[in-house]
């Protein structure tokens, strides 16, 4: 699988040859040098963006092939994502940011307890109406996880995610 960004002079093959095959219950990490491509892979295997070259199958789904109701769902549903630069709503309260990804599939009040929940886990349940420029950067990375987690996806995408903040010594954010 490839992806590169423009063409010509200005191409930037950032991703080339790329051949993964990740099983079910894994947790994968992905590391290398700035500029290597990290984001983009996890773009692309998050309906982000689509690759330029080659195939790209999630769950069985030929995410590439799908069109754009389609990604939607997938990725409403199939995959979560903490973005590396976090990306809250600054004027969503930090509740709000988290259930945002729940509106579309259940009623407000239900995502609301969901959401209390996840920031319960977190450890920001004193912070609900809280702003994120009000937060440090873990606690906004703390966010971005607990959103990240709303739906319960199959696949969770994590960006950077010991960069700030680890839930507990020794124990990803992604293995509760
Ligand atoms: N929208 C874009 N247009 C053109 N080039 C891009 C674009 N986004 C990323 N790139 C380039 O693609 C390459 C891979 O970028 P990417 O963000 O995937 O790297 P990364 O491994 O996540 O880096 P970092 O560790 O700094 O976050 C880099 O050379 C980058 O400059
Ligand atoms: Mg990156």
């Amino acid at each position: 699988m490839g992806k590169t960004y423009g063409s010509g002079h200005s191409a930037v093959h950032a991703l080339r040859g790329i051949d993964l095959e990740i099983h079910k219950g894994e947790v994968v990490m992905i590391v290398g040098p700035s500029g290597c491509g990290k984001t983009t892979l996890l773009f692309v295997i998050g309906g982000l963006l689509s690759p330029t070259a080659g195939q790209i199958t999630v769950f069985g789904q030929d995410v590439a092939a799908m069109d754009e109701g389609a990604l939607q769902t997938y990725r409403q549903h199939t995959v979560g994502f903490v973005f590396q630069g976090f990306n809250l709503v600054p004027t969503l309260t930090v509740l709000k940011n988290v259930i945002v990804p729940l509106l579309a599939g259940r009623g407000v009040g239900p995502a609301i307890d969901r959401g209390r929940m996840l920031l319960t886990e977190a450890e920001l349940s004193g912070r609900d109406e809280s702003f994120p420029a009000q937060l440090s950067g873990g606690e906004k990375h703390r966010v971005a996880i607990a959103r990240g987690m709303a739906n319960d996806p199959p696949l969770l995408l994590c960006d950077e995610p010991t960069a700030r903040w680890m839930v507990r010594p020794g124990t990803p954010p992604w293995s509760g």
